[in-house]
């Protein structure tokens, strides 16, 4: 280290030390004001500019009834008693005989769309009256907006049990229609379609209802003697984000790509490893066309249809700016899966580990192969020929650091370096802060000399205040770290403003310490009001709205002010009080941008200075985030009680400002 590096590097260690801790220089009773000090005219150090992303995991309806925007729900029919002992393929199906109509409706697996796709049913019409079919009302009721187009769809083919069963010549056509009806019959949309031949046909059409409501049903109708076999009735809304097919409800996508994530993990959390060992997320049943992907209970005790599998989410990541980040399996269960005496974490047979490697190669293959190789090629027939540029790859989730783990996940790291030593590999060091799998985690982490671990923390507001110095002190030479979970649960776990701010001061000292903190994900993302399995989440949505919460904003607000530089900043506070700070700067702006947090239950004078830029004034543009109390949320999302405010304002390079009670505030210098 030269004498210039090493003055840095000890100015960097006493002002993140400042920062953290609040330098106490003066006593408690001379204390009017703190202050802010950024060394503004120093060049910096280099940090992370990916820090801010987001988590993805399919619980809370997140995917399915969430984001991705398939409005009827067991469209396959794939529900099954195997699964869950109150579900059969008919779940969420009525059967409509309509006007004198007989008929009846057998689930059926002798030919299936695809294997992955096994049920489908069998409609058979005796009589057909005013229609013989089937009646689904989605995800509580599907919400229809007049005007709007929807894209419908069901796959079909003849059943010729008509002329062996002496139930008439059912050769000819089967005319069907598709309806959208409110809860009443009310129709306000409806195609007509004939079904012909053995094969199995796609048939879709756009549906424009006349009405606005939230309670519709989309309504398949046979109207002839005879059967036809159906399988996959959809209906999506036209209007997706980037109007993609088989796309994302546009509302959320678009919420999350306001806080400018930098990266997506996907596709969690537990359900990465599930629960029991071939319980695992398996990519490859997420990708392909829908009617072949397999649909399965999830980790989270619903149906995910893998609708919104890999590719979509490659897709939206490049929608949105952000990197991909996929988590696989690190070929061990959940430790708390399974049920008493078989509960505990277990590993895939070792005689299974070469094909669950090369299933993890295979994923690399499918992000940045060339379009002519094996799995490239089932990308770039889903219309990407181009390859994704995947970069990081995690595996394991919070898993329980054993000598069954730490075997497989260096078979499985082993592989990936010798292979795809472009690929960075993330680690895990267990579901806590610290501990024996953080510990254990860590040792091993070392012992294989990862380039990044996966650090997770669900913990108070207080949590935060008291470890905003964690990072000041981890090994340089050690891995990275990615925090990828991370949250303040406030008694009861709600969404206080209490808890957004401390996230926002641990934050700062990601910032500070984004030389090696150079991911960080809040978590969890999503959630649908009435399907709520883990409180605070980020986002949470109805069918028709999308509710922010304070803790969204905090991620906006630090994702929307990135930078890539840090600048020295020392904070000068009496002792125990909670005011922190982070400054960076961004370089394709080129503006410096504070962020001061006051974690106090009152109003805190602070004077700011940006040490070394000559007295000019700066346009800047401020933005507070706060509410009337630190226990204020944002209830029904309408009437938010916390929501940031900006205005420009011109500012000296030293200026005194009244940092509001429970309050994150960023000052954009536009130098
Ligand atoms: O974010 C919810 C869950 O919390 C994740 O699935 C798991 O990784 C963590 O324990």
């Amino acid at each position: 280290m030269n004498k210039h590096s090493e003055q840095k590097s000890l100015s960097r260690q006493l002002c993140r030390l400042g920062s953290a801790l609040g330098v106490v220089c003066l006593t408690a009773s001379s204390i009017q004001a703190a202050e802010v000090t950024v060394m503004a005219y120093e060049e910096g150090e280099p940090i992370s500019s990916d820090l801010v992303g987001v988590f993805f995991e399919d619980l809370n309806y997140a995917a399915d009834g969430g984001i991705y925007a398939e409005l009827v729900q067991n469209r396959s029919f794939q529900y099954s008693p195997t699964e869950q002992p109150d579900w059969h393929p008919l779940k969420f199906w009525d059967v409509e005989q309509r006007g004198g109509g007989r008929g009846s409706v057998n689930v059926a697996d002798m030919r299936p769309i695809h294997d992955n796709n096994s049920f489908y049913t069998l409609l058979t019409v005796d009589a057909p009256g005013d229609g013989v079919g089937l009646a689904n009302g989605g995800f509580d009721g599907i919400p229809l907006k007049a005007g709007e187009n929807y894209n419908a769809s069901f796959w079909a083919y003849q059943a010729f049990m008509g002329v062996m069963w002496g139930r008439g010549d059912n050769r000819q056509p089967m005319p069907v229609t598709l309806r959208l009806e409110t809860k009443d019959g009310e129709v306000l949309a409806e195609a007509s379609f004939e079904v012909k031949g053995r094969d199995w046909t796609q048939h879709s059409a756009k549906l424009t209802p006349t009405k606005t409501v939230n309670d519709a049903r989309l309504v398949l109708l046979a109207h002839a003697q005879g059967g036809i076999c159906l399988d996959m009735i959809s209906l999506f809304p036209e209007r997706t984000f980037k109007n993609r097919p088989n796309g994302l409800r546009a509302d959320i996508a678009q919420a999350i790509a306001d806080i400018k994530p930098r990266f997506v993990r996907f596709p969690g959390g537990c359900l990465v490893h599930g629960q029991g060992i071939h319980k695992y997320y398996d990519w490859k049943d997420s990708v392909g066309p829908v009617e072949q992907r397999k649909s399965a209970r999830n980790s989270w005790g619903y149906d995910q249809t893998m609708g919104f599998g890999y590719f979509e989410f490659f897709q939206y990541c490049e929608d949105i700016g952000a990197l991909p980040l996929p988590v696989v399996a690190a070929g061990v269960s959940c430790q708390h899966s399974g049920s008493s005496p078989n509960r505990g974490q277990e590993g895939l047979p070792m005689d299974e580990m070469d094909d669950y490697i090369q299933d993890v190669l295979d994923l690399i293959e499918w992000a940045n192969g060339p379009a002519d190789s094996e799995w490239g090629a089932v990308r770039a027939a889903a219309g990407h020929p181009e390859p994704f540029g995947l970069k990081y790859l995690g595996v394991g989730n919070e898993d329980a650091i054993t000598p069954v783990f730490k075997e497989r996940f260096k078979m499985i790291s082993d592989a990936l370096k010798e292979k795809h030593p472009e690929i960075t590999v993330i680690g895990t060091v267990g579901p806590f802060a610290d501990g024996a799998d953080y510990d254990n985690g860590w040792e091993f982490s070392n012992e294989l000399e990862l380039e990044m671990v996966d650090e997770h923390y669900y913990v108070s507001p207080q949590w935060f205040w008291d470890n905003l110095d964690r990072y000041d002190n981890y090994d340089r030479s050690k891995a990275k770290v990615y925090v990828g979970e991370y949250a303040a649960h406030d008694q009861g776990k709600r969404n206080t403003l209490r808890a957004a701010i401390a996230e926002a001061a641990g934050l700062t000292s990601y910032e500070r310490n984004g030389d090696i903190v150079h991911f960080a994900s809040y978590a969890p993302l999503l959630a649908r009001r009435g399907h709520t399995q883990w409180t605070p989440d980020m986002i949470y949505f109805s069918a028709t709205e999308v509710f922010l919460s304070p803790n969204y904003y905090v991620q906006q607000l630090f994702g929307q002010n990135a930078g890539d530089t840090v600048l020295n900043a020392s904070v000068n506070v009496e002792e125990g009080k909670k005011l922190t700070a982070s400054a960076v700067r961004d370089t394709e702006s080129g503006n410096l941008i504070l962020k001061l947090v006051n974690g106090e239950d009152s109003a805190m004078k602070v004077d700011v200075s940006l040490a070394g830029i000559p007295g000019v004034s700066m346009k800047t543009v401020r933005t507070v985030l706060t509410g009337p109390s630190a226990d204020a949320e944002n209830e029904d999302g309408k009437t938010p009680a916390v929501q940031p405010k900006s205005e420009t304002v011109t500012l000296e390079t030293s200026f005194s400002y009244d940092a509001p009670a429970n309050s994150l505030t960023v000052f954009r210098f536009q130098l």
